[in-house]
């Protein structure tokens, strides 16, 4: 990693744990503390998102199902965009707590995430969707919104609200990742398959990677995985061709 980007990287995990260093250090069942400077990486390929908003602790925590999210800055600091708008009863919780969890879930979920997104906290006969999907909620570190738990979740990102300037216009929320989370075990392309809405209740799976990262050194990040492939790439041709990864 280059040293300015692996300053920032330290200084954002820093930044976290100083201000609340009891919680953010705790640990979570199956899940790993995961830099949010680089949550950009969960978010850009565009999966279907659970939001959870409230409070664990006086139970008030709701769920729903995103599609419409974009990524704003990668960091100093991270942003995040999404569209949540006042026909979810989330936007209530969102709009008074100014936090939210986003979770990213694997494939398996697909089905009770769709179901998720097809009830509300304001359906007269659903007392808690946890409940009634067989949700884990547990405590996030940074904010009162629950982490969604379970071996079926890739990763938990706590936010809270930076701007809300396109609220009343567009449903659109200007979010801040201050912790993030990522199971060990379903890390993407790892194990992990994302499922990303192509708007019609049809959905489309994580497949093959497309490994490109040599045509494009300037606007990848220099990980350390990265180090040797862009050093490489001085000497590749620039019409070689792309490499799909095993
Ligand atoms: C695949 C899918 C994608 C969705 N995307 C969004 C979205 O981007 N923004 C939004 O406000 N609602 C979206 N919804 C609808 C909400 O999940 C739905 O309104 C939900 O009932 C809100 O729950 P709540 O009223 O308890 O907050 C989506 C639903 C599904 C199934």
């Amino acid at each position: 990693m280059a040293p300015k980007r692996k300053a920032q990287a330290e200084q954002d995990e820093t930044s976290v744990s100083s201000s609340k260093s009891d919680a953010s250090s705790k640990k979570q069942p199956g899940l790993d503390s995961y830099p949010p400077s680089k949550v950009y990486r969960l978010i850009e390929p565009g999966p279907v998102l659970l939001v959870t908003t409230g409070s664990l602790a006086d139970s008030t925590h709701n769920v729903m199902t995103i599609g419409f999210h974009m990524v704003m800055q990668h960091e100093s600091p991270p942003l995040i965009g999404i569209t949540l708008g006042p026909w979810d009863a989330s936007f209530a919780a969102l709009k008074k707590n100014r936090e939210c969890v986003l979770a990213v879930p694997s494939v398996e979920m697909a089905g009770v995430v769709v179901d998720i997104g097809n009830c509300s906290a304001d359906d007269a006969n659903l007392t808690s969707k946890w409940e009634r999907f067989g949700l884990d909620a547990l405590p996030g570190a940074r904010v009162k919104a629950p982490l969604v738990g379970g071996s079926d979740i890739i990763s938990n990102i706590e936010c809270v609200v930076e701007d809300t300037k396109m609220v009343s216009k567009y449903s659109m929320w200007v979010l801040r990742p201050v912790k993030a989370w990522i199971n060990p075990d379903k890390k993407p392309g790892e194990g992990g398959k994302m499922f990303h809405h192509r708007g019609d209740g049809t959905f489309v799976v994580d497949g093959d990677i497309l490994n490109l990262q040599d045509r494009m050194p300037a606007s990848v990040p220099l990980q350390p995985e990265n180090i040797n492939n862009s050093m490489h790439r001085v000497f590749m041709k620039i019409d070689s061709s792309p490499v799909i990864a095993e």
